[in-house]
C-alpha cells in the first residue's frame, strides 16, 4: 500500500501540525543561524542525501523490474528469467535495508549532534542569566525549552530533512518513469489526488485544534496533580475537606481529554481510509483502463502492473509535500524559540576588559547609589512567564542615594522595617544587579569593572534559608572549594558546630541532603551554609537575617558559628538581633530605600529617632529571649 504505515503516519502529523506557523514572520538571519549549527555536520548530511537519493533510486526500479518478469520472463515463457529477475527483486530489498540502516545512523548522529550542541549551549547560557531572570521566569517552562524546543528544532530538522529529500527524489523519479509508461494514466491519476489532499487538510484542522485542547488540559491535569500530590497540598486539600470537589473538577478535564481520545481517534481514522480509498480507487482505474488498453494491445501487461506499482509510491510523498511548508516552518519555529533564549542578553555581564579583583580585596563602598528592579521585559521572554505580555514600566525605585563605607574588618549592620531594601542593598554588593546611579565599589573596585567570578570569590553569603543541592554533604561542601580534602571539611564542620551531628549519621560526609535527602532542620542546614561559606574562606561576609527563621536553640549554634564565619573579616550584616547590632562597628539605619540614620547604638538611641523606635518595637520583644548571648 501506500509505501508503508510509518511513512502515513508522518504524513498525518505533518497534517496535524498548526498551520499558522506559515504566516509567522521569523527574524532575518534564523535561516544562516541554522546553517551555522549543521555545519559542523555537512559531511554527514552530504552523506545522507546521497543515501536517499540512491534509495529512491534503487527503490524505483522494482516495477520496471516486475514489468520485465512478466513481458519477457512469463509472457515469454522463459524461466531462466523469470528467476533471475526475482533474485534482482531480492537483492534490491536487501541493499534497500542496509541503505535504510546508513541512512537512519546518518539522521541520528546529525541529529544527536545537534540536540548536544543545542542543548550545552543554552545550558550555559541560562546559567549565565542574571539572578533577576530566574525570579521572573517559570522554571518550567524553562525546562521545556531545554528540553521540548531542542528536541523539537532537531528532529523538525533530521526528519523534515530527510522525508523532504526523499519524498522530492521519489516523486521525481516515480513521476518521471510513469510519464515514459503511460502519460495519460498518470495525469488521470495526479488528478484524483487532490480527492484526498483537500479533506486531509480539513481534517487536520480539527485535529489540530482539538490536539492543542487535549495538550492544555492534560497539562492542568498536571499541574493540579504535581500540587495536591505534595505534602503542603495534601495537607490543605485534608484540612479543609473538599476532596469531592477536587474528585469532580479532575474528572471534568479528564472526561473531556477521554471524549477528544475518541473524536481524534476517528479524525485519524477517516485520514487514513480516505488516503487508503484513494490509492485503491487509483489502482482500480490504472486496472480497468490499463487491463482495457491491454486488451486492446495498446499497453502491454507488465506496463500495467508496474503503473499500479507506482501509484503506490507515489500518493504518499505527493501528500506530505502538500504539507512542506508547514513542516519546514515549524523546523524553523523550534529552532527560532531555541535562538529566542539563546540571544537574550544578560543584563548583568562581564565588561571585556574587566579585571580580576584581588582576593584580599576587603572594603565595600556604596557611593550615591540609586537602584530600581528591572522591569519584566528586560530581563525574560514573554513565552517564558505564565503572563503573555511583559510588563514594561519601570518599577519604583527601590533604592535612593545609598553611601556609605565598610572598611577592612569592619561589621557593618543594617536595620529597617520590612520592605526599607535592606535584602536589595546586600544584594548589589554581589552584583546580582547593576546600580541604575551612583557605584558599588569592593575594595575600591567598581564592581562592574571586574571580573563576576572574582568577585564572587571574595565575597561570602549566607541568607535566611540557605539552599543545599539535592547531593551529599561532602559534594555540597566542595562546591565552594573543589580541592577541599576531607580533613578541611571536618575543620569547617566543626567551626560551624555541626560536625558532630554529622559525624553521628551513618553515612557521615556521604548522607545526601536536599529537597528529597535527609531532613536537616533549618537551623543544621544553616550551618552547613555556614561550613560552605568557612571552606571558601572569603575576605567579606554578607549575612541576610541568617538567624531569622530559627528557633532559639538552633540560633544560638548559628551564632557562635556565625561568630567564627565573620572574625576578621568584613561584613555587612542584616540583623534583627539586638546582640548582633551592639556588636556592629556601624549601624544603618535604612527606611524607604533611604540610610536614614548612621552611628552606633548607643548614638542612635541617644537620637531617639527610627532606631530608637526599632528598638522598643523589634530588638527588645525579640531580646527578651535571647539571654543567652552577653551583649
Ligand atoms: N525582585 C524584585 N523585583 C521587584 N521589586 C522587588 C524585588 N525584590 C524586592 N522588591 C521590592 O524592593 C523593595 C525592597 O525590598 P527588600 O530589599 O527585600 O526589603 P527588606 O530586605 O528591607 O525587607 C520592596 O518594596 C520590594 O517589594
Ligand atoms: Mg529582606
Amino acid at each position: 500500500m501506500i509505501s508503508g504505515n510509518g511513512q502515513m503516519w508522518g504524513t498525518m502529523r505533518s497534517f496535524r501540525r498548526d498551520a499558522s506557523v506559515t504566516k509567522r514572520k521569523l527574524p532575518p538571519g534564523t535561516l544562516r543561524r541554522i546553517v551555522g549549527f549543521a555545519r559542523p555536520y555537512r559531511r554527514s548530511i552530504t552523506v545522507l542525501v546521497a543515501l536517499i537519493g540512491v534509495d529512491a533510486l534503487i527503490g524505483a526500479a522494482n516495477p520496471l523490474i516486475y514489468r520485465q518478469i512478466i513481458n519477457r520472463g512469463i509472457l515469454g515463457h522463459r524461466g531462466g528469467l523469470v528467476v533471475a529477475l526475482a533474485s534482482v527483486v531480492a537483492a534490491i530489498a536487501v541493499a534497500d535495508a542496509g541503505l535504510a540502516l546508513a541512512e537512519r545512523y546518518f539522521s541520528a548522529r546529525i541529529g544527536e549532534g545537534l540536540i548536544f550542541d543545542m542543548r550545552t549551549r543554552v545550558f550555559s547560557h541560562v546559567q549565565r542569566m542574571p539572578i533577576a531572570f530566574f525570579t521572573r521566569t517559570q522554571t518550567g517552562a524553562l525546562v521545556s525549552r531545554l528540553d521540548n524546543d531542542v528536541l523539537g528544532a532537531q528532529s523538525a530538522f533530521t526528519g523534515t530533512l530527510s522525508s523532504v529529500v526523499s519524498n522530492v527524489f521519489g516523486v521525481g523519479i516515480t513521476l518521471g518513469v510513469m510519464m515514459t509508461l503511460s502519460w495519460r494514466i498518470t495525469l488521470v491519476a495526479l488528478v484524483l489526488l487532490p480527492m484526498f489532499v483537500v479533506p486531509a487538510r480539513r481534517v487536520g484542522r480539527r485535529l489540530q485544534a482539538i490536539t492543542r485542547e487535549s495538550y492544555n488540559l492534560n497539562a492542568a491535569m498536571t499541574a493540579t496533580m504535581t500540587e495536591r500530590f505534595n505534602v503542603a497540598g495534601a495537607l490543605l486539600t485534608k484540612l479543609f475537606g473538599r476532596p469531592e470537589a477536587e474528585d469532580s473538577s479532575f474528572a471534568r478535564r479528564a472526561g473531556r481529554v477521554r471524549d477528544i481520545g475518541v473524536i481524534s481517534a476517528m479524525y485519524s481514522q477517516v485520514f487514513f481510509a480516505s488516503l487508503m480509498l484513494t490509492a485503491a480507487l487509483a489502482t482500480a482505474l490504472v486496472y480497468g483502463w490499463g487491463g482495457w488498453m491491454a486488451v486492446k494491445g495498446a499497453l502491454d501487461v507488465g506496463t500495467v502492473v508496474a503503473l499500479t506499482a507506482y501509484l503506490t509510491r507515489l500518493y504518499g510523498p505527493l501528500t506530505s509535500l502538500s504539507n512542506v511548508n508547514v513542516d519546514v516552518m515549524t523546523a524553523l519555529v523550534s529552532f527560532e524559540r531555541v535562538f529566542e533564549v539563546l540571544d537574550l542578553a544578560p543584563m548583568v555581564d562581564d565588561k571585556p576588559e574587566a579585571v580580576e579583583l584581588p582576593a584580599t580585596a576587603d572594603t565595600i563602598e556604596f557611593d550615591h547609589v540609586d537602584f530600581r528592579y528591572p522591569t519584566a521585559s528586560q530581563v525574560s521572554l514573554a513565552s517564558l512567564e505564565a503572563v503573555a505580555t511583559l510588563d514594561a514600566t519601570p518599577d519604583k525605585p527601590v533604592l535612593h542615594s545609598v553611601t556609605f563605607r565598610a572598611e577592612a574588618g569592619e561589621m557593618v549592620a543594617l536595620v529597617g522595617p520590612s520592605g526599607a531594601g535592606k535584602t536589595t542593598i546586600s544584594q548589589l554588593v554581589t552584583r546580582m544587579y547593576d546600580v541604575t546611579g551612583g557605584a558599588v565599589r569592593i575594595g575600591d573596585h567598581d564592581v562592574r569593572d571586574v571580573t563576576q567570578r572574582s568577585l564572587r570569590s571574595a565575597i561570602g553569603v549566607v541568607t535566611q534559608d540557605a539552599h543545599l543541592f539535592h547531593d551529599t554533604i561532602r559534594a555540597n561542601l566542595t562546591y565552594a572549594r573543589p580541592d577541599a580534602t576531607d580533613e578541611d571539611l571536618v575543620t569547617a564542620l566543626q567551626a560551624a558546630q555541626i560536625w558532630d551531628l554529622i559525624a553521628d549519621l551513618p553515612d557521615g560526609l556521604d548522607t545526601v541532603v536536599g529537597d528529597r535527602g535527609y531532613r536537616l532542620s533549618g537551623g543544621e542546614k544553616q550551618r552547613v551554609a555556614i561550613a560552605r561559606l568557612l571552606l571558601k574562606a572569603p575576605s567579606i561576609v554578607v549575612l541576610d537575617e541568617a538567624t531569622a527563621h530559627l528557633d532559639s536553640e538552633s540560633e544560638l549554634a548559628v551564632q557562635q558559628a556565625l561568630a567564627t564565619a565573620l572574625a576578621g573579616r568584613t561584613s555587612l550584616v542584616i540583623a534583627h538581633r539586638l546582640s548582633t547590632v551592639r556588636q556592629a562597628d556601624k549601624i544603618l539605619v535604612v527606611d524607604d530605600g533611604r540610610i536614614v540614620e548612621t552611628g552606633n547604638h548607643e548614638t542612635l538611641l541617644a537620637a531617639g529617632g527610627l532606631y530608637a523606635e526599632l528598638y522598643r518595637t523589634q530588638f527588645l520583644p525579640a531580646a527578651a529571649g535571647e539571654s543567652v548571648i552577653p551583649a
